[in-house]
């Protein structure tokens, strides 16, 4: 290369370095946790708003092999017919662009031959196939999530990637995972690893050595590059959030605004923001938040 090219050259290749490591946040959404709080707005009221492009319905309550649907304050599963409802609130949620997953939690534990039976179940009941005791009717939700934080870890893997196979080129089944921020996560890090989660929104709080703690970014921002190295490249990398205030690592909307949200965005797995727990973020979440996840 001509010497007087050169520094043209590395100029271009930083630039391009840039741009690939700062990306837009054009792509990246908010999302909320909803099912378990007497205290929450309705599910059509949350999508009307349009503040959520996922909405998490917690929770398919594992206890071994059986998944069992709990809705406590808003209708009772073992009833045929009296969350029905919540169907055609899904649709309608649906028919705005919102994303609807199903959340996975409680203690699993089962052996080998058991996730066939666990996959089909979920599918069979939530997913596109078919059985007489469909929760939610003929509503079809959009991907289930792993928010497993006890029982055995044994076959998680297994059953993500079972799930996996469900996915068409005419529906996909998304899958997504809240692991805590410690990273290999027990429950979930093989999974994690091997590229089967299309989300993961990483627990940002009830550990210090990760959280945003009185102003203080650095252990949050430590965390956060050690998993963005960690989740494979077609992992959309989200930062999970409490709306609880009085929760250690609950980051107030103001730091949230001005510090956190334009660190972790420069990053190009980054994928939103999921508030994990609390009803909604900050009160206003709305006018304060959402500028600045939806450029
Ligand atoms: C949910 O909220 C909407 C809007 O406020 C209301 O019209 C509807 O009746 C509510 N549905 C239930 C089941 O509470
Ligand atoms: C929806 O937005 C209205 C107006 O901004 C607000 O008063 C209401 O509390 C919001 N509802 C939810 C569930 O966020
Ligand atoms: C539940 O209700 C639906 C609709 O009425 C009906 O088709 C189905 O057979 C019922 N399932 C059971 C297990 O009773
Ligand atoms: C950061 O994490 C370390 C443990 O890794 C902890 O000792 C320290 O107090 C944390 N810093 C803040 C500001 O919370
Ligand atoms: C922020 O937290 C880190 C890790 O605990 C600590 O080393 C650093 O001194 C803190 N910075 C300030 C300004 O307190």
């Amino acid at each position: 290369m001509a010497a007087n090219l050169r520094p043209l050259f590395l100029a271009i290749i930083s630039l391009l370095t840039i741009s690939c490591l700062i990306r837009s946040s054009e792509g990246s959404v908010a999302g909320i946790y909803w099912g378990r709080s007497s205290r929450e707005a309705n599910l059509s009221e949350i999508c009307t708003n349009s503040t959520y492009e996922i909405v998490v319905i917690a929770s398919l309550k594992f206890v071994g092999y059986q998944a069992v649907l709990e809705l406590d304050h808003h209708c009772d599963p073992s009833i045929n017919g009296s969350c029905a409802f919540l169907g055609a609130q899904i649709e309608s949620c649906q028919s705005k662009g919102i994303k609807v997953f199903v959340s996975l939690d409680g203690r699993p534990d089962f052996c080998s031959r058991d996730v066939q039976y666990v996959a089909e179940h979920i599918w069979n009941n939530f997913l596109g196939g078919q059985s007489d005791s469909r929760p939610f009717g003929d509503a079809v939700v959009d991907g289930i999530d792993f928010h497993i934080q006890s029982g055995s870890n044994r076959y998680l893997d297994a059953l993500a990637e079972t799930l996996s196979k469900y996915s068409t080129t005419d529906k996909k089944v998304y899958l997504s995972a809240a692991p805590r921020c410690r990273i290999p996560d027990y429950y979930l890090g093989t999974a994690i690893k091997k590229g089967l989660f299309d989300y993961v929104w990483v627990q940002f709080f009830e550990e210090p050595s990760c959280d945003y703690s009185s102003g203080n970014i650095t252990n949050l921002s430590i965390s956060w590059e050690e998993w963005h190295s960690y989740v494979p490249d077609n992992t959309a990398l989200f930062l999970g959030l409490t709306g609880i205030s009085g929760v250690e690592g609950y980051i107030k909307c103001r730091d949230l605004r001005n510090v956190v949200i334009p660190y972790v965005e420069q990053y190009s797995k980054y994928g939103g923001l999921m508030v994990l727990e609390g009803t909604t973020y900050c009160g206003h979440y709305d006018e304060i938040i959402r500028p600045y996840v939806k450029l």
